[in-house]
């Protein structure tokens, strides 16, 4: 029975501290080696069954059957990009339910007994993490929507089930779950929590004015590695060290990104970008997984203050901001009955 009507969740962004990535497999992705870090910039997603939500037109008779046609389910956009995101089916958040809706139906058809209900729901999403900005906004908002119909259908599924899930909808799903730091391997599904010092990274994000597609980005680097064997990925052993050690000056110097050559092959101008980031005294500089934000780690909070300040100034971006790493992983933050 469900008792609860909606439910808000926060959801942070991740970088790549390395991204590593191998040869283009037979089904279209790429096997990789990365270290994931959410840091704090987060969208918030709220999900409420469909009939019950305040001030939206268009209520669903059929909302409290089990299992809601996947096209009673609805969603609005709103805050950074909102008008870039899809705001049908195709929608990650959307795409999530649906998943999540289908592994509930075959997990009780399994156990041979009738389905719980998992109601039409209306998803609200407010962004603050860039539309394809390298930083796996949708996918945050995906894993989000994982979070929240759970608590509101009270799926009862574990995080390991739950994460299964996740890896169905997106590569970048089920770190957005977890948080932290954290080494993914496959296609960045298979998860690893990293062993770390109980450090604070301060950092700062320019956002280009433009977009980046991840898989355009992929293939690029296909492009340039053409005739040449690619190795396969490995883990950074400076990197792990750095961070085991909580040490910003090593950590700085051991980024890596190997989309960051075909990132800056479509969008040049980030490299001016990157450049006044490293003029300013950033510890590092670097593409943020398929681009095209950059980011740069400063020694502490003020550092961060004094490089934002430099980057916004140097007009090599649209605009800055500030977060700390690592956040937790997707998180409820409010439900209402
Ligand atoms: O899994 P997701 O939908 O986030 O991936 C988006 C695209 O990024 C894929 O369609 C693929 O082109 C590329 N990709 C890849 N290898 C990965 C992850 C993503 O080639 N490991």
């Amino acid at each position: 029975m469900i008792v609860t009507q909606s439910v808000t969740v926060r959801v942070p962004a991740k970088i790549n501290l390395q991204l590593a990535v191998g040869p283009l497999r037979p089904d279209g992705y790429h096997d990789l080696v990365t270290v994931f870090h959410a840091i704090s910039l987060f969208d918030e997603v709220s999900v409420a069954v469909a009939d019950a939500a305040p001030g939206l037109e268009g209520g669903d008779s059929r909302a409290d059957t089990p299992f809601g046609p996947p096209g009673a389910d609805s969603v609005t956009v709103a805050g950074e990009g909102a008008g870039e995101v899809p705001a049908d089916g195709d929608n990650l958040a959307l795409r999530a339910v649906r998943a999540l809706r289908d592994a509930i139906a075959g997990r009780d058809a399994i156990a041979g007994r009738e389905s719980a209900a998992a109601p039409a729901v209306r998803v609200a999403i407010a962004k603050k993490i860039p539309v394809a900005g390298g930083m796996a906004g949708g996918s945050a908002d995906a894993a989000a929507a994982l979070v929240a119909c759970g608590e509101l259908w009270g799926t009862g599924l574990s995080h390991a089930e739950l994460s299964e899930v996740a890896a169905q909808v997106g590569s970048d799903v089920a770190f957005a779950l977890l948080g932290g730091t954290a080494v993914g391997r496959g296609r960045g599904e298979q998860l690893t929590p990293a062993l770390v010092a109980p450090a604070s990274y301060h950092w700062v994000l320019a956002f280009a004015s433009g977009q980046l597609s991840t898989p355009l980005v992929y293939n690029t680097l296909d492009a340039q590695r053409e005739g040449r064997t690619v190795p396969a990925p490995e883990l950074s052993h400076e990197l792990m060290g750095a961070l085991r050690a909580g040490d910003p000056l090593r950590l700085g110097q051991a980024l890596s990104n190997d989309l960051q050559a075909p990132a800056l092959a479509l969008f040049p101008a980030l490299r001016k970008t990157l450049a006044a980031g490293r003029e300013a005294g950033a510890l590092g500089a670097l593409v943020s997984g398929s681009g095209p934000t950059c980011l740069f780690l400063a020694r502490d909070a003020e550092h961060a203050t004094d490089l934002a300040v430099q980057l916004s100034g140097a007009g090599v971006c649209r605009t800055v901001a500030r977060a700390a790493g690592p956040a937790s992983g997707a998180t409820v933050i409010s439900a209402e009955g």
